[in-house]
């Protein structure tokens, strides 16, 4: 039977996912979703989400070991050790650590998908490949179907976001596939696209905000097309490999 795939286009639309009871992947290209791939990559132990920085502060106040990250307006909050900059990411930093991290988006859908009866992936361009294979496996064996929640920014599409879920469906075994309108324009724009999608990423609203914050650095770094194999998982609020 196919798989059934949707794209959701706003953080809080990963309900409808959490109620298809489907395979969920979150998608926060600039930067949530690129931070904690590139962090668990680093040899991070985990990752906790939290939506509001005063959380993340009392849970630091609780574990002072752990690592304090995140955003908010793109910039390192006043007593964090860390912004939210994959690129800023050092195996040497991070290794065997643990870390607290609040965004300004991203975090809110792994808010609403802690009532996901299905796995909870995280994806990006760093490893739109690996997380294709890996949420079509997981629907395939729980014949269920996936949604792809490309987060966007502040209740708006977002075109990196957009772009990258079509890159992930890229790599999915599309004949086995039964598209929403959204996932088949998602997927034909990403095709479209082509090379040219590095360079539309960089034009993005977010984009062009980010480097003028002086953060170019980490939109760049967003754009590394499968430069890592590992798939993120959310389980029990905490994000491992
Ligand atoms: C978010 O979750 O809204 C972001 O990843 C924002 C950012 O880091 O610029």
């Amino acid at each position: 039977m196919a798989i059934e795939v949707h794209v959701e286009l706003r953080t809080r639309d990963t309900i409808n996912a959490v109620k298809r009871g489907d395979v969920i992947v979150i998608i926060d290209v600039l930067r949530c979703s690129s931070t904690i791939i590139t962090a668990l990559a680093n040899g991070a132990s985990k990752i906790i989400t939290t939506p509001t920085v005063r959380k993340a502060k009392q849970m630091k106040q609780r574990n002072p070991e752990y690592i304090l990250a995140g955003e908010r307006k793109g910039l390192k909050p006043k007593g964090f050790e860390f912004g939210n900059s994959p690129s800023e990411i050092t195996r040497r930093k991070i290794h065997g650590r643990s870390i607290i991290l609040t965004t300004t988006d991203g975090t809110k859908a792994f808010e609403i998908a802690k009532k996901s009866a299905r796995p909870v992936l995280v994806g990006g361009f760093l490893n739109a490949e690996a997380v294709g294979k890996k949420s079509w496996k997981i629907a395939y064996k729980n014949n269920c179907g996936i949604s792809l929640i490309a987060c966007g920014k502040r209740g708006k599409l977002s075109i990196e976001d957009f772009m990258c879920a079509g890159k992930i469906l890229e790599m999915m075994p599309l004949d086995e596939l039964t598209l929403s309108d959204s996932a088949l324009t998602a997927l034909v724009a990403s095709e479209g696209a082509g090379e040219n999608i590095i360079e539309l990423v960089r034009s993005s609203e977010h984009g062009k905000y980010l480097k003028n914050i002086g953060s170019t650095k980490d939109v760049e770094f967003c754009l590394r097309i499968n430069r890592y194999s590992n798939v993120p998982i959310f389980t029990n609020g905490r994000i491992r490999v």
